[in-house]
């Protein structure tokens, strides 16, 4: 990993007005909002992939053309979202439903996220 999950714990106050991270059995390890999806087990995890969440479709197909979220990749993501989809699907009227950018910290917040799931 090339961050450091206990910086990545305290930026992910960031993120948690619209995510939670919730392991399967119901544990909170983040409380937070319902505008994102669950975090739990993300790195490893197809885009757009968490059951029930109702995704923007370039997200989805971002996930359904092989995008599996590992630490680099997820980091590049939340620098700028919209950006990364257009690059990703080629398609530069892409959108995400996720506007929030994080500016500085993005291997922190990715080692963090790789320290919190099923592994
Ligand atoms: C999606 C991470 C902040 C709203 C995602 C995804 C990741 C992520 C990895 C893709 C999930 C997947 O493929 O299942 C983060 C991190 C944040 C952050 C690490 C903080 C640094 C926020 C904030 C908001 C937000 C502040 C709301 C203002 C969303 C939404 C999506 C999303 C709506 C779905 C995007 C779509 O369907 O196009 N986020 N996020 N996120 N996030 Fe965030």
């Amino acid at each position: 990993s090339m961050g450091n999950a206990e910086a990545g714990e305290k930026a992910f106050n960031k993120c948690k007005s619209c995510h939670m991270i919730v392991t399967d059995d119901g544990t909170d390890i983040q409380k937070g909002g319902r505008v994102g999806p669950n975090l739990y087990g993300i790195i490893g995890r197809q885009a757009g992939s968490v059951e029930d969440f109702n995704y923007g479709d370039d997200l989805v197909a971002a996930g359904e053309a092989g995008l599996v979220w590992d630490e680099e990749q997820l980091a590049a993501y939340i620098t700028d979202p919209r950006e990364y989809l257009r690059e990703y699907l080629d398609d530069s009227s892409a959108r995400s439903k996720m506007s929030f950018k994080l500016r500085d910290g993005g291997a922190d917040v990715a080692a963090y996220l790789a320290s919190v799931g099923p592994d």
